[in-house]
C-alpha cells in the first residue's frame, strides 16, 4: 500500500521525510558526501539551496537514517547540450505543443546509503520513493529527475539499472561504455560526474 502526505512518503516499510540534524556516525563511504550531510545540509536548507530527506525504517529507529538524499530545483535546457540532437530526443518525450526549450526538473544533488545497508536494495527503495515524492502532492510542475552521478560503475549502474535513468548525452554514454569494457578503467573511484535523467512519466504506479 502506498501512503503519501505532503513531503512524506511511506512505502513498503520505509518512510522518506525531511531530516533534521544527521548523526556524526552517518557514513556512506564517500567523505565529501558524509561531510555535506553531517555538517552542511542544514545551512543549505536555511539558504533555500537544497533540502535533505532521510530514509527511515517505518516504526524503527527514527534517529538513524539508512540513507540520505538532497534535492534542489533544476531544468533540462536546450542551451546546455553540445549536440542539440540529444536535447531533441528528450523533448520528443513530451506531446506536440509542449516541447519547450526548458523542461522542469528536480535534481538529486547528493545521495548516500549508509555503509551497513549498501547492496541491500535500500538505494533502490530511495529512488522509488523519490519518484513517488515528486509524482504526488506537487506544488509545481516537475517532469524529470536529474543527477550528476559519479562516473563509477557502482553509481552509474545503480541509477541506470535500479532507477531507469538514461544518459543525457549520447557521446558521454558511448565514452562511459567504452571505458567500462576496458579492464584497466578505474570505475570504482572517480570524482568526475556524468549527467543522467529520469522522466517521471515512465513510472508505473
Ligand atoms: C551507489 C549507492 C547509492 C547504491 O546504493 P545501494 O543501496 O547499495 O544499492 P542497491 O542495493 O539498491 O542496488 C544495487 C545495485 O547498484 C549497483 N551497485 C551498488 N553497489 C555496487 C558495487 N559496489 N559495485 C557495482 N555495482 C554496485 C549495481 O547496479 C547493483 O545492482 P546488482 O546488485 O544487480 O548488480 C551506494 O553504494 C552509495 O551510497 N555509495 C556511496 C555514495 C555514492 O556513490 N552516491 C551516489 C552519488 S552520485
Amino acid at each position: 500500500m502506498i501512503e503519501v502526505a505532503r513531503n512524506e512518503v511511506r512505502y513498503e516499510g520505509f518512510v522518506l521525510r525531511p531530516c533534521g540534524a544527521v548523526p556524526g556516525s552517518f557514513d556512506c563511504g564517500k567523505s565529501d558526501l558524509n561531510e555535506f550531510f553531517i555538517q552542511d545540509q542544514l545551512q543549505y536548507e536555511e539558504q533555500l539551496l537544497a533540502k535533505t530527506y532521510a530514509l527511515l525504517p517505518e516504526g524503527g529507529d527514527e534517529e538513524f537514517p539508512k540513507a540520505l538524499i538532497s534535492f534542489c530545483n533544476d531544468a533540462i535546457r536546450a542551451e546546455s547540450f553540445e549536440d542539440k540532437k540529444d536535447f531533441e530526443k528528450i523533448k520528443k518525450q513530451l506531446p506536440h505543443g509542449k516541447r519547450y526549450n526548458s523542461l522542469p526538473a528536480v535534481k538529486i544533488a547528493r545521495l548516500g546509503v549508509h555503509r551497513h545497508y549498501q547492496r541491500k536494495d535500500v538505494g533502490t527503495h530511495l529512488l522509488n520513493m523519490t519518484k513517488l515524492l515528486f509524482l504526488t502532492e506537487n506544488r509545481t510542475g516537475c517532469r524529470y529527475i536529474t543527477v550528476d552521478a559519479y562516473r563509477t560503475k557502482r553509481a552509474v549502474e545503480f541509477y541506470r539499472k535500479r532507477g531507469g535513468f538514461r544518459f543525457m548525452e549520447k557521446e558521454v554514454q558511448t565514452d562511459y561504455e567504452m571505458r567500462l569494457a576496458d579492464p584497466n578503467f578505474e570505475v570504482e573511484d572517480s570524482d568526475e560526474t556524468v549527467s543522467l535523467y529520469y522522466n517521471l512519466k515512465w513510472t508505473q504506479l
